[in-house]
């Protein structure tokens, strides 16, 4: 787990009971009442601990421990990549958005980056800091799902995602690069970062929280195979210069700092996962421990070569722009943090 633990919720975020069943869970986002200036509303769960959103299907709590798996995730991320994106520039950013921004590590990073450009994160859970944000980022709590009609077309340079695996239903997941489309000004780049939904080369208990993470999800309305399609998506929307790239995340302390980040990323996710497959009577929550714990010591297997891809898709919204000022993604070799095994 991360290195603060805490079962309070994050300040801001308030209790309400939510659905016990996987069949209303579903019915979730056509729901709709978020309000776009308050927090939203949470559910609390056996574990203790809380949801944000009753009218979202987001599938993770929201709480101090996912606040360092995200932060931590984040730092993965850069040193995978070596950069906070891959879609180069073809102009000067002034203003960037980033849907379902959690902690709002990302916005504040490309923030001190590209100091001219407002950059905006949006979010239904308010477990962004309100202090030490540079001048120029800010956040508003908000349900994307809802179309984001505070923003007018055509107002960003950059729309960014980064895993939202679990926040968007089968069908939403169109409308959600359409929405990215129209907020995005001719020449624009949509980028897209996520996780393909299955580990590979797993051993038993990988194909058990595969399993179940996927049924868990299928509960929710969401297939874990759609957000690795963002390439078709923005294909589908007019997008050019479309691009995926996949990029390899080993899983063990084999591989060093990352593959021991990595096995505690995801111990920390499926925790995460667990408050609702343990919800659902998927699993019991013994029973879903000692499988993490057996889990855990199967990817150090050497016959178990367990890894995850991370898919980046990106594209440029077509339109006018001609002038470039081709700016390639900022070098970034900072190397992950390290690792606080347990
Ligand atoms: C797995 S986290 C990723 C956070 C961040 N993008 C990152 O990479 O660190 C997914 C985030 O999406 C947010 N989210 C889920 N559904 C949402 C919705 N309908 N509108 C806005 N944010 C949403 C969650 O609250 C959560 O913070």
């Amino acid at each position: 787990m991360g290195n603060i633990k805490s079962k309070r919720p994050v300040s801001g975020i308030f209790q309400r009971k939510r659905s016990q069943s996987p069949q209303t869970d579903k019915a979730i986002a056509s729901k709709g009442t978020a309000s776009n200036k308050t927090p939203t509303s949470c559910g609390t769960s056996k574990s203790n601990r809380p949801f944000t959103a009753e009218e979202a299907p987001y599938v993770l709590p929201a709480d101090l421990s996912e606040v360092d798996r995200l932060t931590q995730q984040h730092y993965m991320f850069r040193a995978l990549l070596g950069s906070l994106h891959l879609a180069p520039f073809r102009k000067k950013l002034n203003k960037a958005l980033d849907v379902g921004t959690g902690t709002g590590i990302w916005c504040m990073e490309m923030a001190e980056k590209h100091t001219d450009c407002q950059i905006v994160g949006v979010d239904i859970a308010t477990i962004q800091p309100s202090t030490v944000v540079p001048s120029n980022c800010t956040f508003q709590v908000v349900n994307a799902l809802e179309g984001l009609p505070e923003f007018q077309d055509n107002t960003f340079d950059f729309v960014f995602q980064r895993a939202m695996l679990g926040s968007y239903q089968d069908e939403q997941w169109p409308v959600q690069v359409a929405m990215y489309k129209r907020l995005c000004r001719p020449g624009g780049t949509v980028e897209m970062m996520e996780f393909d939904g299955h580990l590979k080369g797993f051993g038993e208990h990988g194909k058990r929280l595969n399993d179940l993470t996927e049924k868990m999800c299928l509960a929710r309305g969401m297939n874990t195979y759609n957000a690795i399609r963002g390439k078709e998506y923005l294909e589908k929307e007019g997008f050019t210069d479309v691009h995926e790239v996949i990029k390899r995340l080993n899983f063990g302390s084999r591989h060093g700092n990352m593959g021991t980040l990595a096995v505690q990323d995801f111990e920390d996710l499926y925790k995460g996962l667990g408050v609702l497959m343990v919800q659902f009577n998927f699993i019991g929550e013994e029973e879903l421990k000692q499988l993490i714990i057996d889990w855990k010591a199967e990817v150090e297997m050497e016959e178990n070569e367990t890894y995850i891809d991370l898919y980046v898709m990106y594209g440029t919204k077509a339109g006018e722009e001609e002038e470039s000022v081709e700016a390639a993604p900022l070098a970034d070799p900072v190397p992950p943090p390290s690792s606080s095994s347990n």
